[in-house]
């Protein structure tokens, strides 16, 4: 099969999604695909070979022209994180032209990439629990005052359509509210304010293999800094990941179903890695967030997690490819 391995994209994020290519490139079984990496980026779509200057991609049907031979996708692997791959405009665009992809499809993409109308749906499935939040708008007007009476700090302030943690700020004090508002805003023009959960937080991927949605091992993450923040997501030694991570096996059971209960709820395709936190006072587990093109870093959770499921990560990208390209 002719696979486009498309990353890049428009955000912070498209450092990591670069990253994320490169593992993926890296374990494509080369008797099975042939992978040509594309480059997405504001100043246009590229194909760079080796050997030769960057090729154009033709958005009419995304092809590339390679020595006046016409190259037709069978597929994207789109390792895009953040817009304009993992929020459905990619997948809207390559519904339209026919051509498979890997990841969930627009609608869940489009509503999963907004932190709060993802828990608007998640909200009702048995056994997670929903932190308090309220969403502000920067056209509508809207009180901090009010807020402050709503919601008990400290809350974490996070744009709307945000990724990595970027523009986010945990507040323990009313009066940083404001300034943490100012710079989720410079992000995105919609915040979610949500009351923070003490306990340990655990995130997990979910994935739909050979016909059967099925949960990885969970990973435990533990950071000595604030919280789990950009630098303590990609530096090294920041953040202690535990994979799998040490839970009692009914709860462990119980997070599982979870995992598969949203995935199923939110209609998802491909791998999604869902957060958590597990409240300990009362062992109930919390829904943070869902990422629907979870890193595919040499370090990201879902290479940590394949590998502790005792699968290959190259088998693993196969059966991905199998299951949602053909
Ligand atoms: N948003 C980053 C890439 C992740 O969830 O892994
Ligand atoms: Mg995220």
């Amino acid at each position: 099969k002719t696979i486009a391995l498309l990353t890049g994209g428009t955000t912070g994020e498209w450092v990591v999604s670069v990253k994320s290519a490169a593992t993926i490139a890296q374990n494509l079984d080369p008797d099975k695909f042939d992978v040509y990496k594309i480059m997405l980026t504001q100043q246009g779509w590229f194909y760079e070979p080796a050997d030769s200057v960057k090729i154009e991609v033709d958005r009419n049907d995304f092809s590339i022209n390679l020595k006046g031979k016409k190259i037709k996708f069978d597929g994207v692997f789109i390792a895009i994180h953040g817009a304009p791959g993992e929020d459905g405009k990619l997948q809207g665009y390559f519904d339209m032209l026919g051509l498979p992809y890997t990841t969930c499809d627009a609608l869940t993409s489009a509503v999963t990439m907004n932190k709060g109308y993802t828990k608007a749906i998640v909200n009702g499935i048995p056994q997670l629990n929903i932190a308090k939040s309220v969403q502000i708008f920067k056209n509508i007007p809207h009180s901090l005052e009010q807020i402050k009476k709503e919601l008990k700090v400290p809350y974490f302030v996070k744009p709307n359509n945000g990724g990595s943690s970027i523009g986010m700020s945990k507040v323990n004090h009313v009066n940083d509210l404001e300034a943490a508002v100012e710079r989720a805003f410079k992000e995105d023009n919609q915040i979610l304010i949500e009351e923070f959960i003490s306990g340990r937080e655990f995130t997990i991927g979910v994935v739909k293999l050979d016909g059967q949605v099925t949960a990885l091992p969970a990973t435990e993450v533990e950071t000595a800094k604030e919280f789990f923040d950009f630098e303590a997501k990609y530096t090294p030694g920041v953040a202690t990941e535990t994979t799998p991570a040490m839970m009692k096996p009914e709860t462990l059971a119980r997070v599982t179903e979870i995992a598969k209960n949203v995935y199923l709820k939110l209609n998802c395709r491909g791998v999604v890695r869902i957060d958590f936190i597990l409240n300990e006072d009362e062992g109930d587990f919390y829904f943070i967030e869902i990422n629907t093109i979870p890193g595919q870093t040499a370090t990201s959770f879902i290479p940590q997690q394949v590998a502790a499921a005792g699968m290959k990560l190259n088998d693993f990208y196969t059966k991905l490819i199998r299951e949602t390209i053909g």
